[in-house]
């Protein structure tokens, strides 16, 4: 019984409750995995860290000691959102939230702008279903008068939503240094699609992690507690319970490092001995090596200058860069 591949199919919340949406992404994540341990050196992509278990690590990784991108990057939110969209100058705006998580930054950016009178209809959009699903009902909780479309998808269909709702001024926030997922040709590639998405004065604020001292970026991606290593052992747990897989969790580790070529973290599991491991849903079994490792996420760090270059290079004006004291985080409003 092989699995049926069809084209994944986008969701959209309208309402408040997401109890009866399910979206069909499983063959898609079988297709994802065949092509990826089919390769050599094996790869699967952090875009399936997110189900419903891994969104839930996620927000926990967010909150521990040595994660910190979170509270640096709300830092600087709580201190220039008021100023960075002070002169905005409409009445009515899309804000469009890619990545968006639970939103709990975004609390942050919706707060200023209801200060500033600025009506948001404001449009989520995560691949994590129950991101969205808890997103949606929490910030359409504390902002009632919010208009809220969430939508469970890829950044792309986000993209494709906004070339249908140009009738007024968008802000595309795209934090949380989720561009750092991006190579630098893909983030450039992605940004020049955002930017010929937009119209003339709109704006986009991207957080990014910077570049400094690798003991700090190593520690944040290998927390003390496991939780980083739970995460990324997660995408083996997924293989196994929606595809039937039959990897044995507890022969494999998580192993993040720090590539100094490249500027990005970069996570691995690792096989501690050899094996073979069934795939059910795909009929297959592949054969892992001892030691063999499966490539699962690259975190790219940026300096400025690197900031700059990459606006340059996608046709952006940059508004403003705020940055904390310590230089660990920036977030760069850049405008069309
Ligand atoms: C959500 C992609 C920004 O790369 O830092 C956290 C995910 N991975 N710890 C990041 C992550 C390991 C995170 N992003």
């Amino acid at each position: 019984s092989r699995p049926r591949i069809d084209l994944v199919v986008e969701q959209t919340f309208t309402n408040l409750s997401a109890a009866d949406v399910v979206v069909d992404e499983r063959s898609a994540f079988a297709e994802h995995v065949l092509i990826g341990l089919s390769e050599q050196p094996r790869r699967l992509s952090s875009r399936y860290f997110y189900d419903a278990r891994g969104s839930a690590l996620f927000e926990e990784i967010m909150t521990l000691p040595e994660y910190y991108p979170t509270r640096t990057e709300a830092a600087i939110l709580k201190a220039h959102a008021a100023e960075m969209f002070a002169h905005l100058d409409a009445p009515s705006i899309n804000l469009v939230d890619l990545g968006a998580g639970n939103a709990a930054k975004t609390a942050i950016v919706l707060d200023a702008l209801a200060a500033l009178g600025v009506s948001v209809r404001y449009v989520p959009i995560d691949i994590s279903e129950a991101a969205i699903a808890g997103c949606v009902s929490g910030v359409g909780a504390r902002f009632p008068q919010l208009q809220i479309q969430g939508i469970v998808a890829e950044y792309g269909v986000g993209l494709n939503w906004l070339a249908n709702h140009t009738d007024r001024p968008t802000v595309v926030l795209f934090l949380g240094s989720n561009i750092g997922n991006f190579d630098v040709p893909r983030a450039k590639g992605f940004l020049r699609r955002l930017w010929s998405g937009l119209n003339a004065g709109d704006h986009v604020l991207i957080g990014f992690d910077l570049k400094k001292e690798i003991d700090i970026l190593l520690d944040a991606y290998n927390d003390a507690a496991g939780v980083t290593a739970s995460f990324n052992l997660n995408l083996l747990h997924r293989i196994n319970t929606e595809l039937g897989g039959h990897f044995p969790l507890d022969r494999w580790r998580h192993f993040a490092t720090y590539n100094v070529v490249s500027g990005a973290m970069e996570s691995f599991l690792v096989a501690m001995e050899r094996q073979s491991v069934r795939i059910d849903e795909l009929d297959l079994v592949f054969e892992f090596r001892a030691w063999e490792a499966i490539h699962t996420e690259f975190s790219y760090k940026y300096l400025l200058s690197d900031i700059t270059h990459l606006a340059e290079a996608t046709h952006f004006r940059i508004a403003r860069t705020d940055g904390d004291d310590r230089g660990w985080f920036a977030t760069s409003l850049w405008q069309v």
